[in-house]
């Protein structure tokens, strides 16, 4: 498959921006990208596509429109059963997310309406949900296990992912989430089937590509993350970590120190974790709907960024901390609240988050990397960023090929 792209006002590679761009596009894969009028004579008789047309303002109507990578959601718990309205409702009177959580709902909740939904059903509510996020933007997502706790209900979910991930239009990363331990269990037991059992299984079925585990007060300590951890290493599966969310309890710095993809919240980091991940290369991953939603100090991107960290954004979209379904909004609170620039709040959700999946060659315009790409219902590709509460999408591309308007 032979492809130019044209009509393109104002393009974010996400690092560089380019105006009256085109693109070419073999096999899926960007082979050029560049100013139209620099188009190399071998493309010029590839089949083109015009991505311009109502734009806004004056170059309506044959007008250009902007372009940005597609946008990678490198933290998710899309597969669950049920909803937290009412906890929701509870925490916006004062309660809290932790004391819920002791009290056996929270994360527990879910857990129950998790084993009590099919499989048909968990697929179907999932991808209902990736389809909103295709809408906006959204090529590749990671979703993590964690809501079933027990061996089978844990393979059971990551059938579910593995499944959305062979009927999506998106690319789908799955992870094997270590997330509480189960009532009825004993910590010590738990920790050892999850690193004997669950943890070769799930290697030896592909079922995962990496291992996460939430370490923190009421989840599992530091000793018990690093088992976790080393024993996710010793299969070959890559490793990320929920990171210093609740209390700080050293994680980023077992993050850095094993040299995980990601470590993910920080809204308890301190700059001695910054500079742990600047030096290992670990991504700081922050979660913009977790924070502002349970009223958590909001990380400071800016200093990770100036630490020389490589600052992603994710939505962490879950039932609970994190019922967000926005990158854009994410996107907006971490520019107004971390202090990102709108360049680099791009940045930090399309090419860091997908280093955070271990991914060069997703989330940027360059030649080689995979031709995803969202087109932006206007002339200004960060339109998007400037409008809250309303995302200008005209098309999204995976691989090349319009997945979204469908049809
Ligand atoms: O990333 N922090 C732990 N896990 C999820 C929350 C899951 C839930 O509340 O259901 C998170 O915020
Ligand atoms: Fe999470």
């Amino acid at each position: 498959m032979k492809q130019v792209f044209t009509g393109i006002a104002e393009l974010y590679t996400p690092r560089k921006r380019l105006e009256r761009a085109a693109l070419a596009v073999q096999d899926g894969r960007f082979v050029w990208v560049g100013a139209e009028d620099s188009l190399p004579e071998e493309y010029r008789d590839w089949p083109h596509i015009d991505l311009g047309g109502r734009g806004e303002g004056p170059s309506a109507p044959g007008g250009r429109r902007g372009v940005v990578p597609g946008i990678v959601d490198a933290h998710t718990h899309l597969v669950y059963g049920g909803n937290r309205l009412g906890e929701y409702l509870k925490r916006a009177r004062g309660e809290s997310y932790e004391a819920i959580l002791a009290a056996g709902g929270g994360i527990y909740a879910t857990v129950r309406a998790t084993h009590a939904a099919s499989e048909d059903e968990l697929y179907e509510w999932a991808k209902a949900r990736a389809a909103l996020f295709l809408a906006q933007g959204v090529t590749a997502i990671e979703i993590k296990s964690g809501y079933g706790l027990l061996p089978e209900a844990e393979l059971r979910m990551l059938r579910v992912i593995r499944r959305l991930g062979e009927t999506l239009a998106q690319r789908i990363f799955p992870t094997l989430l270590a997330h509480v331990v189960p009532g009825g269990w004993e910590r010590e037991k738990y920790v050892a089937m999850f690193t004997r059992e669950l943890i070769p299984e799930v290697a030896r079925s592909g079922l995962a590509e990496a291992v996460d585990v939430f370490c923190d007060e009421g989840a599992f300590t530091l000793k018990e993350t690093r088992g976790i951890l080393e024993a996710a290493l010793l299969h070959n599966l890559k490793i990320k970590l929920h990171a210093e969310q609740i209390a700080h309890t050293g994680a980023t710095k077992l993050a850095a120190e094993l040299g995980a993809l990601s470590a993910d919240h920080l809204e308890q980091s301190t700059p001695d974790d910054w500079q742990a991940l600047a030096k290992s290369g670990t991504v700081g991953t922050v979660l913009p709907g977790a924070a502002v939603i349970l009223r958590k100090p909001f990380p400071d991107a800016r200093a990770m960024w100036d630490a020389g960290v490589r600052v992603a954004i994710a939505t962490d979209h879950n039932p609970g901390s994190s019922p967000l379904y926005s990158p854009w909004l994410g996107m907006q609170l971490t520019l107004s609240l971390g202090r990102l620039s709108a360049e680099e709040a791009l940045i930090a959700h399309t090419e860091n988050a997908a280093l955070a999946l271990g991914r060069k060659d997703l989330g940027r315009i360059e030649v080689g990397a995979q031709a995803d790409f969202v087109v932006v219902d206007s002339n200004s590709a960060l339109q998007p960023l400037y409008r809250w509460g309303h995302t200008p999408i005209h098309a999204v591309y995976v691989g090349g090929r319009r997945v979204f308007p469908p049809g």
